[in-house]
């Protein structure tokens, strides 16, 4: 059985990811208009994870004999600039979601909720990779500087990394 306190967080989280989902579909839609198909490909499928993370949340607290709830939620940003920019906002939101995640494990302690806080280590381990991903991509970003033909390899390695990650196994599975 879950706690208040410890189904608020949960609920708080399924939000967060519920809005993560969407502003990694709004890059996509940016990425999408302006040519950067291998872009576009990997925030879709960014924005399909965090669905899954969301539903992973609410399955959870179902189980629990909580009652995950499903808010409304801020519209993300329609226009990010450059594609740069887009990845250090995606960086930045991952730091955001991995403080948050680890916000909730610290609640999961405090109500000795040992069944939860077993639940999100999946979480804190997706975090680590996620935040990895990302600091690799902004490390290739950083290397090709404002070079064309760079931006061209880079789209098709992004692509790369989306089709090879979609190999392995999802949140559900
Ligand atoms: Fe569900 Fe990217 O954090």
């Amino acid at each position: 059985m879950l706690s208040k306190k410890v189904e608020k967080a949960l609920n708080n989280q399924i939000r967060i990811e519920a809005e993560s989902s969407q502003i990694y579909l709004s890059m996509a839609s940016w990425a999408e208009v302006k040519g950067l198909e291998g872009i576009a490909l990997f925030m879709y499928k960014q924005s399909d994870e965090e669905r899954l993370h969301m539903l992973k949340l609410i399955k959870f607290v179902n189980e629990r004999g909580g009652h995950a709830q499903i808010s409304e939620l801020n519209a993300p940003k329609i226009e990010f600039g450059s594609f740069q920019k887009m990845f250090q906002e995606l960086f930045d939101h991952e730091i955001f979601v991995s403080n948050s995640i680890n916000e909730l494990v610290h609640v999961t302690l405090q109500e000795k909720d040992y069944a939860t806080h077993n639940f999100l280590q999946w979480y804190v381990a997706e975090q680590i990779e996620e935040e990895a991903l990302a600091r690799t991509i902004l490390d290739k970003i950083n290397l090709i500087g404002n070079d064309k033909g760079g931006l061209y390899l880079f789209d098709r390695d992004v692509q790369q990394i989306t089709i090879t990650s979609a190999a392995a196994p999802g949140p559900l599975g």
